[in-house]
Order: structure tokens, then C-alpha cells, then sequence
């Protein structure tokens, strides 16, 4: 799973649209300590605009560091970047972080993976700073779907249950918070993402399943689409 390759996620979409950025830093600001000084290091980073506007936000005096398996070349330029698997990285004994970012990535993993990535970040975080990891509302959520995508997609936030459960036995003193966004978007747009494959779910679906798919979603949804995009936080 870790070879799925998310290419449109943060293309051009409500998650790198402004308000969407704004509200998610926002969300990081109230609820850890962070300030101009702060290291920070965002694993799986896509395109890097949260880190980079958070940078500027903050007034960042490093340049926080993204990594992902893809190096996109419209990143974020206010970022230094490195293309690698998360799974193979090494930080000097002395090189720490006040704030280790995994949004939306995670998932992508296997569980030993995660155990394993976890234990490297633990390391290389200072004794003040936070592992917040982000990823789907496995609960209650709204993310328009077709049929066959809701199925897997109800799959995925199952197996994400048990990747919780996981992270909650690791460490049981970890903090649960919610961000959620109101998302608004004409369902044309939508139906592009839905094309582009812009959640993992939609990678292994050929061709015909995609087109029947945007069909079901043409008939099943109004013009506008408008849903709460909700998102558990677990701060270690
Ligand atoms: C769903 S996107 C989330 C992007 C970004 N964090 C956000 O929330 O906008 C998942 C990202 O994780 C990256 N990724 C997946 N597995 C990875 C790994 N093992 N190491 C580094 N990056 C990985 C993907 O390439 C993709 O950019």
C-alpha cells in the first residue's frame, strides 16, 4: 500500500484552497504551542502549501521541512523538501523537531510500517514538541460517494479504526480533537476530482467503475455539494 501514488489530492481542490489552509493552521495553532522559533517536519507534505503558509503565518525562522514520495513540481516554495519514503528516514541525534505533522497519510501504511515510523518520529521529537496526526473521521463521515466507493471507502475507515487502536495502545496518554471544514463545491467540480482519483480509495478503480461512479454521483447530488470534511486529530 505504501506504493499507492496520490497525485491530485492538494490539486487544486478544497484541501489547498485558502480557507481550507487558513482554518487547518488555525486549528494547529490553538490547540499546540507553536511559535517563530519552532522545527517542524510535515511527513507525506503532497505539495507542501500548508506548511509553506504556515510558515509564513508563523513567521517561521527555519524553513520547515516536507517529505514525501513525490515531488511535485509545483510545491511550495517556502519549504525545503525531501523526496523520500517516510519509513526510511534517519535524523542526527541531535537534530529535533517541536512539531512532527502526518496528515492524511498514515492510512497508507501498513500497521508494522506505522509502528515503525512512530518510533522513529518519538525519537526525534524534543521533549516539548508533538506527533499530531491526522486522518479521516472513521465515525461520522460526509465525503460524497458513489456506491462501490462508499463500500471501500467504509473498508478504509475500518482498517483505520484498528490503525487507532494501535496508536491508543502505543500510547495511551495520546489527545483526541476534531477539525472539521465546511466544504462547498459545485458538484462539477467534485466529479473532476472524482476523475483525477483525488482520494486513495479511487486508485484501483478502472476505468468503467469511475465512469459508472460519476454517473450514480450526477443522479444521487444537486448542483452544489456542500459537507463537512472531518478529520480525527491525535496528538502524541
Ligand atoms: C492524501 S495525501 C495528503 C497530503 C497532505 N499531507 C495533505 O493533507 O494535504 C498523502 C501523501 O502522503 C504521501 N505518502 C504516502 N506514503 C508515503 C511514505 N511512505 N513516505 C512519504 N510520503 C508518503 C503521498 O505521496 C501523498 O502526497
Amino acid at each position: 500500500m505504501a506504493s499507492t501514488v496520490i497525485k491530485n489530492w492538494d490539486n487544486k481542490t478544497w484541501l489547498s484552497s485558502k480557507d481550507y489552509i487558513e482554518s487547518f493552521n488555525n486549528f494547529l495553532i490553538k490547540n499546540i504551542k507553536i511559535n517563530s522559533n519552532c522545527k517542524i517536519l510535515d511527513i507525506g507534505c503532497g505539495r507542501g502549501k500548508i506548511l509553506g503558509s504556515l510558515r509564513s503565518k508563523i513567521k517561521l525562522k527555519e524553513k520547515p521541512l516536507g517529505i514525501d514520495i513525490v515531488n511535485h513540481k509545483d510545491r511550495d516554495k517556502r519549504i525545503n523538501f525531501k523526496k523520500i519514503n517516510a519509513l526510511n528516514l534517519s535524523f542526527r541525534k541531535d537534530q529535533k523537531f517541536d512539531l512532527i505533522l502526518i496528515k492524511q497519510t498514515i492510512h497508507l501504511m501498513k500497521f508494522g510500517e506505522i509502528k515503525k515510523l512512530l518510533k522513529i518520529l518519538k525519537r526525534s521529537v524534543n521533549p516539548k514538541g508533538k506527533i499530531l496526526i491526522f486522518t479521516l473521521d472513521t465515525g461520522k463521515n460526509e465525503i460524497p460517494t458513489f456506491k462501490l466507493m462508499k463500500y471501500k471507502l467504509n473498508k478504509s475507515l475500518n482498517r483505520d479504526k484498528k490503525i487507532l487502536r494501535i496508536i491508543t495502545d502505543l500510547y495511551p496518554q495520546r489527545i483526541k480533537k476534531k477539525f472539521i471544514f465546511d466544504v462547498k463545491i459545485d458538484k462539477e467540480k467534485y466529479l473532476d476530482m472524482i476523475k483525477k482519483r483525488y482520494i486513495s480509495t479511487l486508485i484501483p478503480f478502472s476505468k468503467k467503475q469511475l465512469i459508472e461512479g460519476i454517473q450514480e454521483i450526477k443522479i444521487k447530488y444537486s448542483k452544489v455539494l456542500r459537507f463537512k470534511d472531518k478529520l480525527i486529530c491525535i496528538i502524541l
